[in-house]
């Protein structure tokens, strides 16, 4: 353990679910009626969690496996969920098509691919900045639905506190959604083998695609031959399915969480997972001192501007014990940086001994703006940002450990590219995000096939083709 850690961990207060009040907080909003705001506080304290320590405590178990190469993480779903779009389809769809693209990576990776979703809580989004100008009138940013609202009046942005209260309820119904899909027989894998069949149908790389999921399709039959059916292997009718979002309305967090009676520890019940952004991960703000003291499983964005300084104390900060599945460092670099920006950090934590899990976020550094100003990103440069981020961790001899994107199971145009041809004049068709551009269902399961091509190229190299 290094000297700044002893210093780091003596020289800051005893932690307690609110001592992040002390600490310069970023990208908060400011709620005027305060009154309202404890009242809502108070009420969210006394609603119940909406996971189990015990759940987290078991995905902390499967990310230290991606640590190592035993496992892949797929993260995914909105930028942003929103309050009006809170329909049994949107959430179906979205799981849906995480399913799919799961059965694609397993089959790649050789490895169990562990799912987590930007669902039920995903409502707070950072803003770049403060106040947002439209034909010369300036108004405060929409910050998430769970802040304030996206319709640009003065009303609507005002902070209002009774939208925790919304987001919480949505999350309840979201996650009880989940759940039921996850071990209800929803997930299938014969029945998600078959929706994967469709899609490549629909492609135009219906050949380049039908190869590997002609191969799947021969496996399950392989498979059930031998008696592996949904009969005597849950594991094909059921699947394990978690939760997360961006850690940033530290009110929200801090009245969901809770102490686990079994270990006496204090967990952030909101979520499974919950990560810091890019713009709130100073080490000596409120947002890495409140998730200092709660045990789920943690990212921290990696950007273009994280110091390897920062990006050590912050783990001596978040992880003393350097606990295997207690951080992952979630890489956010841009296609045309991640080949310079990622090697050092990724260096300097391996040269530190340090175990964490590493995924690929390869939208965040590729959002560009059209001629006519609309956000969107392209297919090919998310596709090039993940090829570098497996460069990277190739020529270091280190274990990638998985993928994070935003992304949808609505047939939205909102990327352009894959191999439908999106193009910048498709875009005003179907563009529905509330803040980033998502991949649509057709491009992330295309992502799923190139990645999972790619895992299986990668591996023949570095095993000599011994899978
Ligand atoms: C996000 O994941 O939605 C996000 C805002 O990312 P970042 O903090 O990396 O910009
Ligand atoms: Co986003």
């Amino acid at each position: 353990m290094s000297a700044t850690h002893s210093h780091n961990s003596s020289s800051r207060q005893a932690w307690t679910p609110e001592s992040w009040r002390s600490f310069p907080a970023r990208q908060m909003p400011r709620y005027p009626d305060e009154a309202a705001l404890e009242g809502v506080e108070a009420r969210l304290r006394r609603y119940p969690p909406l996971v189990f320590a015990g759940e987290a405590r078991r995905l902390r178990a499967h990310l230290a496996k991606a640590a190592t190469g035993q496992a892949f993480v797929l993260q995914g779903g909105a930028c942003a969920e929103s309050f009006s779009e809170f329909t049994a389809d949107i959430v179906r769809d979205t799981f849906r098509v995480l399913l799919q693209m799961a059965v694609v990576l397993t089959f790649g990776a050789k490895v169990p691919v562990i799912k987590i979703g930007r669902m039920a809580g995903q409502y707070a989004k950072p803003r770049s900045s403060d106040t947002e100008t439209k034909d010369g009138v300036t108004l405060p940013s929409y910050r998430g639905d769970i802040i304030n609202g996206s319709d640009f009046t003065e009303a609507a942005r005002i902070p209002d506190p009774k939208r925790m209260e919304t987001g919480y309820f949505q999350s309840v119904g979201t996650m009880n959604l989940l759940r039921a899909f996850a071990s209800g027989g929803y997930a299938n894998l014969h029945e998600v083998h078959r929706w994967n069949l469709g899609f490549v149908e629909r492609s135009p790389l219906a050949q380049r695609y039908g190869l590997l999921a002609e191969r799947i399709g021969e496996t399950l039959d392989f498979m059930a031959a031998c008696g592996l059916t949904a009969a005597t292997t849950p594991q094909i009718d059921e699947t394990e399915f978690y939760t997360s979002h961006e850690a940033l309305l530290l009110p929200y967090e801090q009245a969901l969480t809770r102490i686990d009676s079994t270990s006496g520890e204090w967990y952030d019940c909101s979520a499974h997972f919950v990560w810091i952004g890019d713009r709130t991960r100073q080490p000596d703000g409120a947002h890495v001192e409140f998730l200092r003291g709660v045990r789920n499983p943690i990212g921290i964005k990696v950007g273009p501007t994280t110091t390897i300084e920062d990006l050590e104390h912050l783990l001596d900060i978040l992880n003393p014990d350097d606990e295997a599945g207690r951080i992952s460092l979630i890489s956010r670099m841009g296609a045309g940086k991640v080949r310079d920006h990622l090697p050092p950090l990724l260096e300097k934590v391996m040269a530190t001994g340090r175990t964490v899990t590493w995924l690929c976020d390869p939208m965040h550094g590729n959002t560009s703006s059209t001629s006519t100003g609309v956000k969107t990103r392209s297919f090919d440069a998310i596709l090039s940002e993940i090829h570098g981020f497996f460069d990277v961790f190739e020529a270091a001899g280190a274990h990638p450990g998985g993928v994070h994107f935003e992304m949808t199971g609505q047939n939205v145009t909102e990327c352009i590219g894959g191999a439908h041809r999106l193009t910048e004049e498709d875009l005003g068709e179907r563009y529905e995000t509330f803040c980033d551009p998502r991949l649509n269902a057709e491009q992330s399961l295309e992502m799923a096939f190139r990645l999972s091509e790619e895992l299986k190229t990668r591996m023949h190299r570095t095993h000599g083709g011994a899978r």
